[in-house]
């Protein structure tokens, strides 16, 4: 979603700005814009569509500015336009503001500041903020106390940076549920939304809180926090970015580049936790909090999108592989529910980027329960992460492509360690699973192996509007994500469910041009999604699917099949996964969809 980057120093504002930005695309966004003060007056530029465009009109004229902020806007309020593009500013362009988030009451604000003579321009709620400081700089109050005031003003979510003709030696920076993060450099300070913006600039780092409001210069961070009322102390923290800004490569989308680095995701999400021949998991995010764990009764899961489907596998493993009870939630849902809970529950958050704002809303929602804060997290340092009192990383390194596919890998993995490390080793499967993680890697490049297979099957199929995808048991969550990620990227209609479902409903819509997408491996419960495959075929409903090598019995059921090794039940979600993810992925490119950034999608949501 949207994106923020400032630069105060002694480099060249417009380069840094654009470079931040372009590292900010991955998330998503529609238009673009870009501020800078020089030699006392302000240069302002937007444009729709890529940050190219934006540098294209910034190379035209010439920047000579040390002091810049610069921003990427997925449209909320207003559609994407020249005018609804960020920055925005008051009327003479003395005030230049860049906003993430929404403020709740922009239109009282708006009804207030245009009854004081204001003249609005863009459809957007951010506008009130420059209007706000101007109004306020106007009661003669400096620009820094101006800013504070109009933050007063302010409900709903906010990452705000500020510049100003009117004093151009600093940037203002200010929080409130949505993130922002200070670089440190010499005689230098960056500012971004996301710390992988900061990438290859400074490892060092300060995290704003809530409500803190910075005052940054080139060589010196003063924070004040407006609900403590009281200055804050810097703290600086070294931050250790997982990879160096992801590159293609020779691959032609980040989704297929970033499957195909599943074995690696496997590997690196096991890497050091697992030691199978001593049959030891050793999980460092949750040592500090091991003696809790033995206490916990019961887990609430929150998450979103496929973090919620990965949290769906994990249920069924920690119950089954650590007998404690487990209930997944949406995050977005859980905020509402007035549920009775005990310090014997724990709540785990996952998230890929860590900065999922309902996600973040749920850790918030039970801060003061005092109960334990878990969190499996792709994202180094960011805010849910930061927010849980212990965790896994996922270590999947960045995921550039909209549409996640090696962080869901990677955090069903990892909620597979946790289920064996809450297990004690108290489960019969903890050396079976323990052993067979290790040849998982293996596993997950034969499917990779196959990849012109499913790519022909995804081009078979290209053709047809609704998809159904049916899984039983592990396979179920499995069932919904393959739909989720068909639909994201591919636009065409699908629908997640339990096979066992089918005859309660879903099985109306079956017709020959209602494909099916059926989860077959070898499993206890195989048996009865063969009876649900027949009851397809029965409505002339074509089938597609996955089940283990050697068997040969679905070669007579299915009209398509591809197979992945054979594994334990328990991790099969893991390599039935990038089959999906390869359906989806060549079935978009097959459509000629942009299968990296789907339309309307952004790929942290950072609003509620
Ligand atoms: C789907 C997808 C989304 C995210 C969801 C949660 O491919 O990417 O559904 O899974 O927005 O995001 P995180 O995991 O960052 O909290």
């Amino acid at each position: 979603m949207c994106g923020i980057v400032g630069y105060i120093g002694h480099r060249k504002a417009d380069k840094l700005i654009l470079d931040g930005l372009k590292s900010l695309e991955y998330r998503g966004y529609d238009s673009s814009g870009a501020a800078f003060i020089e030699s006392g007056s302000s240069k302002i530029f937007k444009q729709i569509g890529k940050v190219d465009g934006l540098e294209n009109i910034m190379s035209k004229q010439k920047i000579n500015s040390g002091l810049g902020i610069g921003h990427t806007r997925w449209a909320t309020h207003g559609s994407p336009s020249m005018v609804n593009a960020h920055p925005h500013s008051n009327e003479d362009q003395s005030i230049i503001v860049v906003h993430n988030g929404i403020i709740e009451n922009h239109l009282e604000l708006k009804y207030e500041l245009e009854s004081k003579g204001y003249i609005f321009k863009s459809e957007t709620d951010t506008e009130v903020i420059p209007f706000l400081i101007d109004y306020y700089f106007n009661q003669d109050l400096s620009f820094e106390n101006s800013f504070k005031a109009a933050l007063k003003d302010l409900k709903g979510a906010y990452a705000i940076a500020a510049i100003s003709t009117l004093n151009p030696e600093i940037i203002l920076a200010a929080k409130l549920s949505s993130p922002l993060v200070i670089g440190v450099g010499k005689n230098e300070h960056f500012l971004a939304s996301d710390p992988s913006a900061l990438s290859g600039y400074t490892k060092k780092v300060i995290y704003l809180q809530d409500l803190d409001v910075a005052k940054i210069t080139k060589t010196k961070v003063t924070i004040n926090n407006l609900g403590h009322n009281h200055r804050v102390k810097p703290k600086i923290e070294l931050i250790d970015y997982d990879n160096e800004k992801a590159q293609l490569g020779s691959f032609d989308h980040f989704m297929i580049k970033e499957i195909f680095e599943s074995p690696a995701t496997i590997n690196n999400a096991i890497l050091g936790r697992v030691l199978a021949n001593k049959g030891i998991i050793k999980l460092g995010g949750l040592e500090s909090v091991s003696e809790q764990l033995k206490y916990i009764e019961r887990i609430v899961i929150v998450a979103c999108g496929s973090s919620f489907y990965a949290g769906l596998v994990g249920e069924y493993l920690i119950e089954e592989l650590a007998g404690i009870p487990v209930e997944v939630q949406l995050a977005s849902e859980f905020k509402y529910r007035e549920e009775p809970f005990s310090r014997s529950t724990a709540l785990l958050a996952i998230s890929q980027s860590g900065e999922t704002a309902d996600t973040i809303a749920a850790l918030k929602k039970v801060s003061d329960y005092g109960i334990l804060r878990l969190g499996i997290v792709n994202s180094i340092g960011s805010t849910i992460a930061r927010m849980t009192d212990a965790g896994v990383y996922c270590h999947a390194g960045p995921e550039q492509a909209v549409a996640s596919t090696k962080a869901f890998i990677a955090q069903v993995t990892v909620l597979t360690l946790i289920a064996l490390y809450l297990s004690n080793g108290q489960t019969k499967l903890y050396r079976p699973i323990l052993k067979e993680l290790d040849s998982l890697p293996e596993k997950a490049q034969t499917i990779l192996n196959q990849t012109d297979e499913i790519k022909k099957v995804a081009e078979k199929y290209k053709g047809y509007k609704d998809f159904l995808y049916i899984g039983r048991h592990f396979s179920y969550p499995v069932a919904l994500e393959g739909a989720l990620k068909l639909k994201e990227v591919s636009y065409i209609h699908a629908e997640g469910y339990a096979a066992g479902e089918m005859k309660h409903g879903p099985l109306a819509m079956i017709d020959k041009e209602f494909p099916t997408f059926a989860l077959a491996s070898n499993s206890l419960t195989l048996e009865k999604t063969y009876s649900n495959i027949e009851e397809i075929r029965a409505r002339q409903g074509k089938i597609i699917a996955v089940s283990t090598i050697g068997n040969k019995k679905i070669l007579k059921l299915a009209n398509d099949v591809i197979y992945i090794p054979d594994t334990l039940e328990q991790l099969q979600p893991v390599l039935q996964s990038i089959v999906i993810q390869l359906f989806s992925y060549y079935m978009a490119v097959a459509k000629g969809f942009n299968v990296d950034r789907p339309r309307n999608l952004a790929k942290s949501v950072t609003v509620e």
